[in-house]
């Protein structure tokens, strides 16, 4: 059977994707698959080079590629394709949208704006409802990319620039002083939690992300009730943004309540990322999880 591994693309998050699709090419089970590496450079590139495969196992993040549009395209093309769907994909890129969902069904998210441009712009607002500091994203974005902590006024204005960089939209998100952490799933079913404390910068960016050692990620054990606490939030969390297959819910523990800050439908797969983490600590080995993934995608 040929796999497609469809990596790179036109997003900020292109090199880490190129290190997801290279991990899963060396770790695809050889016994059972053929992979065929495609990598894009430009957006439609994609139409082109799927000829062939019997799926696509994305190796994508962010724009043209976890956001619903390859998805899409696939679906047109008839190719099946791993992980999420069209809809599921598009809102779980959109923070804003995501946290809107979260509260509506009263899951803990922590307070945040959303503006569309500078004229948007209101830091007396931010300092009345969510104080100093926060953070600042791009709206669609990930791995950090874009994102920077804002202490005062001044750091606001030049993050918010900076994130409007990235995207046209974005958020000014409550700083929320606690425990990070992270709830893989696989299946519909959690695997073992991972709680992250950046080494080096003081919050979880790039670099803390990517760079081997640059933070110290263990799964954790919780309490019983604190963990079937954050188990609940996190399936909850997935099941409303309808992710499939696979997906990782990023969040804060305060005060034994588990703030979602975001859900990820192609969480990174690079050598330090998280997910295949978590499913070795289940006894779940990276080539045994691409197994998985593309079994429950092709059901
Ligand atoms: N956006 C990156 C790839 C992650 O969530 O792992
Ligand atoms: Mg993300």
């Amino acid at each position: 059977m040929k796999v497609g591994v469809i990596m790179g693309g036109v997003s900020s998050e292109r090199e880490v994707s190129l290190k997801t699709g290279r991990q899963m090419i060396d770790q695809l089970d050889r016994n059972k698959y053929e992979p065929v590496p495609i990598v894009l450079t430009k957006r439609e590139d994609l139409v082109g080079m799927t000829e062939g495969i019997d799926i696509a196992l994305l190796a994508l993040h962010g724009a043209y590629g976890e956001d619903g549009t390859v998805q899409g395209t696939l679906e047109t093309l008839g190719i099946p394709y791993t992980g999420s769907g069209v809809l599921s994909s598009g809102l779980c890129m959109d923070k804003d949208l995501s946290k809107r969902l979260l509260l509506a069904e009263g899951i803990p998210t922590p307070d945040w704006f959303c503006w569309t441009g500078m004229d948007e712009y209101a830091p007396e607002d931010v300092e009345k409802r969510l104080g100093f500091p926060v953070f600042v994203k791009p709206n669609r974005g990930g791995s950090s990319i874009g994102a920077q902590m804002a202490a005062d006024r001044q750091s606001l204005r030049s993050a918010v620039r900076e994130a409007l960089r990235w995207d046209r939209s974005i958020i000014v998100e409550q700083y929320m002083k606690g425990d990070e952490l992270t709830c893989s799933i696989l299946n519909g079913e959690l695997l073992p939690i991972v709680g992250i404390r950046p080494v080096q910068s003081g919050w979880f960016d790039y670099q803390a992300k990517y760079a081997e050692g640059a933070a110290d990620e263990q799964v954790i054990v919780l309490p019983a009730e604190l963990e079937a606490r954050v188990r609940e939030t996190a399936l909850a969390c997935y099941r409303l943004l309808k992710c499939s297959v696979y997906a990782r819910i990023d969040m804060m523990l305060v005060d034994g309540i588990p703030y979602v800050l975001e859900a990820n439908t192609l969480p990174g797969m690079t050598v330090t990322s998280l997910l295949p983490k978590s499913a070795e600590a289940a006894g779940i080995s990276f080539d045994r999880l691409l197994n998985l993934i593309i079994e429950l995608s092709m059901q």
